[in-house]
């Protein structure tokens, strides 16, 4: 089915100015950007955005690094999108990801890891409404 997934490209990725060799990734893998914007997320924002990880050992951590710098925001669009854009993105610990992935090829740690990718479809309507209203995501 055609899905939506909501993608982050993260401060450390930024930082390196890959943006365009990681949407290259998505549109090769037929994955259309429906939706974008930079910003450079508050601490409220991102413990917000991470709620589920609150009582997690790395929650400081992660919060601490994604308000480090600006991020790259944007709804992907395609066949089985969710699933996709998680195997173009690899194992979220990037030692541990396969050859090839987003994340082997630009991630240093498993904080500083390059993207975020919604898990499921859950996770992703939320996301997807958590950083865009509707009137802001683009058919075509
Ligand atoms: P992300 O997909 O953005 O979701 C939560 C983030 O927490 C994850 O990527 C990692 O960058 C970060 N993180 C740090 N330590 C861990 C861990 N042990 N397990 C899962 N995620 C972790």
């Amino acid at each position: 089915a055609i899905e939506r997934t909501l993608s982050i490209i993260k401060p450390d990725a930024v930082a390196k100015n890959v943006i365009g060799q990681i949407y290259a990734r998505f549109e090769a893998a037929g994955l259309k950007v429906v939706a974008a914007r930079m910003a450079h997320l508050s601490r409220q924002e991102a413990e917000q955005f991470y709620a589920v990880h609150k009582e997690r050992p790395f929650f400081k951590d992660l919060v601490d690094f994604m308000v480090s710098g600006p991020v790259m925001i944007q709804v992907l669009e395609g066949e089985n999108a969710i699933l996709k854009n998680r195997e173009l993105m690899g194992a979220t610990d990037p030692k541990k990801a396969e050859a090839g992935t987003i994340r082997a090829d630009f991630a240093d740690s498993i904080d500083a890891n390059a993207v975020h990718g919604s898990d499921g479809p859950d996770t992703a309507k939320a996301e997807v409404a958590f950083f865009f209203a509707g009137m802001n995501v683009f058919a075509r």
